[in-house]
């Protein structure tokens, strides 16, 4: 056994941000502090842009490659007592599906309106039809998104009762275990490309939520 670095630091800083970020994202769509909104919806998107680039060229256990599965090897997985390290089976499904799902949040949003003063910068660029159904889409895929937050956590939070060390991995990014110390990417590249995508919509919508504030 022995202590190695499971998680970088640009995972654990994308998960606890986003959390950060969609608690302040909910609060600003219910109090309808609707240009905060936006700031923290560009900010996470690009996190969220970030992490995914980070999921093909990013540390080892970053990466899409090592943790998605495919079927027959989640079949065998299920009946090993071994699993690997990172997310494995199920837990990388899941960790997927939450991206995509807040990615797809994410561009519904630039086509909502709230009916009053706040269009998303899509919004006249599509269909009636598109823009309203990507109302919908927002309202619902939040309610969606926050069932399955609710299973991750209850997941989580077993993991912590088991004390199997994954909940706390995601908090210092140690792991006790019996497994060679994956390759660890400089935690700089992450920034780097968070960076650059908070430029380009600084950019794109900067102005523009400057004249609604
Ligand atoms: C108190 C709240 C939370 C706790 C305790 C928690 C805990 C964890 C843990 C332990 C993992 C690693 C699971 C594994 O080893 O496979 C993880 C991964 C993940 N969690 Fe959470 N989580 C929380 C909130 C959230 C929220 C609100 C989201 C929003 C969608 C989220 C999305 C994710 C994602 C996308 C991953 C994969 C991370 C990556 O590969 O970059 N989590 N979480
Ligand atoms: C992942 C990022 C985002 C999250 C988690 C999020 C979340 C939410 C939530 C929970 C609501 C309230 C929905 C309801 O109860 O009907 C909402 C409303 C809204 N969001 Fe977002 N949003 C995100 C991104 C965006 C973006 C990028 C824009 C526009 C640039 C946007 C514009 C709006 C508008 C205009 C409303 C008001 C809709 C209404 O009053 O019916 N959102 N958002």
């Amino acid at each position: 056994m022995k202590v190695i670095q499971l998680w970088d630091k640009a995972i654990r800083i994308y998960h606890w941000s986003q959390l950060l970020l969609l608690a302040g994202l909910w609060f600003t769509a219910e109090q309808g502090y609707l240009v905060v909104h936006q700031v923290l919806a560009y900010s996470l998107a690009a996190l969220l842009i970030s992490r995914l680039v980070w999921g093909f060229v990013g540390s080892e256990t970053a990466r899409f490659s090592h943790f998605l599965q495919s079927p027959a090897q989640l079949v065998r997985m299920w009946h090993k007592a071994k699993h690997g390290i990172g997310h494995r089976g199920l837990s990388g499904y899941m960790s997927l599906t939450l991206m995509l799902l807040l990615a797809l949040q994410f561009m519904s949003g630039l086509m909502t309106t709230d009916d009053v003063m706040t269009e998303g910068p899509l919004y006249n660029a599509v269909s009636s039809d598109w823009s309203s159904f990507a109302s919908w889409f927002h309202h619902n895929n939040f309610n969606l998104l926050l069932a399955l937050i609710a299973v991750h956590i209850a997941a989580a939070l077993f993991h912590g009762v088991k004390k199997d060390g994954v909940l706390g991995a995601m908090l210092h990014g140690k792991l006790q275990v019996e497994a060679d110390q994956p390759a660890v990417k400089s935690t700089i590249w992450y920034l780097l490309l968070v960076l650059v995508f908070t430029g380009g919509f600084a950019l794109w919508q900067g102005m523009a939520l400057y004249q609604q504030w």
